[in-house]
């Protein structure tokens, strides 16, 4: 090796070097993130924290071919929208997006409200709503291998899917945690009765967070 070429070397083996050091800290390869499906419904567990903290049950439906989906909790006391609504009271809640409004009815109590707009950010979760999502690894969740994801919105939101693409786990950071129970997972299709509004009168405007466009999150 010549005068001039040994210098050379000596920088190319230090940057090698540093391209070894430093390829075990890039994390997992990126695995891009998936589209919801078109359509399912899954029954869930949720937990809250706020001033005091809250678990509730309840069963999603998501049909996104047109545009609706509906979830109902069975206290939605732990909800931002719902326990905004009827404060601090343990009773059902549905939240019902059809038409491009987003309704909360509450069938203890027989009354049901306009909560927003799909224009005003209250319409369906987008298919897409991962799209641009950090991947961060496989981790193991209720017993399940899964895919994890880091979306950020208002707050982190992550998300885990078990390996074979069924939703797991949504944690909307930093209070609420939504726990699919993926035996009952299902993509047929959905009744078409569970989107009719309740006969109550939905027109009125809904008091509590839904007016509140800061405060509108993925549940
Ligand atoms: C669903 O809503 C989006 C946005 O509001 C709209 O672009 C789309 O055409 C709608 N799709 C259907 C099937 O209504
Ligand atoms: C849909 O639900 C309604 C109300 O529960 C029921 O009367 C109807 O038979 C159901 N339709 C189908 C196709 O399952």
């Amino acid at each position: 090796m010549n005068a001039v070429l040994a210098p050379m070397a000596v920088v190319v083996l230090l940057l090698l070097l540093q391209v070894v050091c430093c390829v075990g800290q890039l994390g997992p390869t990126p695995l891009f993130p998936p589209e919801w499906p078109a359509n399912f419904q899954v029954e869930f567990h949720e937990a809250a924290w706020y001033f005091f903290s809250i678990t509730t049950t309840g069963k999603m439906y998501y049909d996104a071919a047109h545009n609706r989906s509906r979830t109902d909790r069975v206290d939605g006391k732990g909800n931002r929208y719902c326990g905004t609504i009827y404060p601090l009271r343990n009773t059902a809640c549905t939240q019902l997006v059809v038409d491009g409004m987003r309704y909360i009815f509450f069938p203890e109590h027989k009354y049901c409200c306009s909560c927003c707009s799909a224009e005003a950010g209250c319409g369906i979760l987008r298919r897409d709503w991962l799209h641009g999502a950090q991947y961060l690894g496989q981790e193991e969740v209720e017993g399940q291998m899964c895919n994890k994801w880091k979306q950020a919105g208002l707050q982190n939101n992550y998300f885990w899917e078990t390996l074979d693409g069924v939703p797991l786990q949504i944690y909307m950071e930093p209070n609420e945690k939504i726990t699919f129970r993926t035996e009952t997972y299902a993509e047929e299709e959905i009744n078409a009765s569970l989107f009719e509004l309740p006969p109550w009168g939905c027109e009125k405007a809904c008091t509590g967070l839904c007016s509140v466009p800061g405060a509108r999150g993925i549940s």
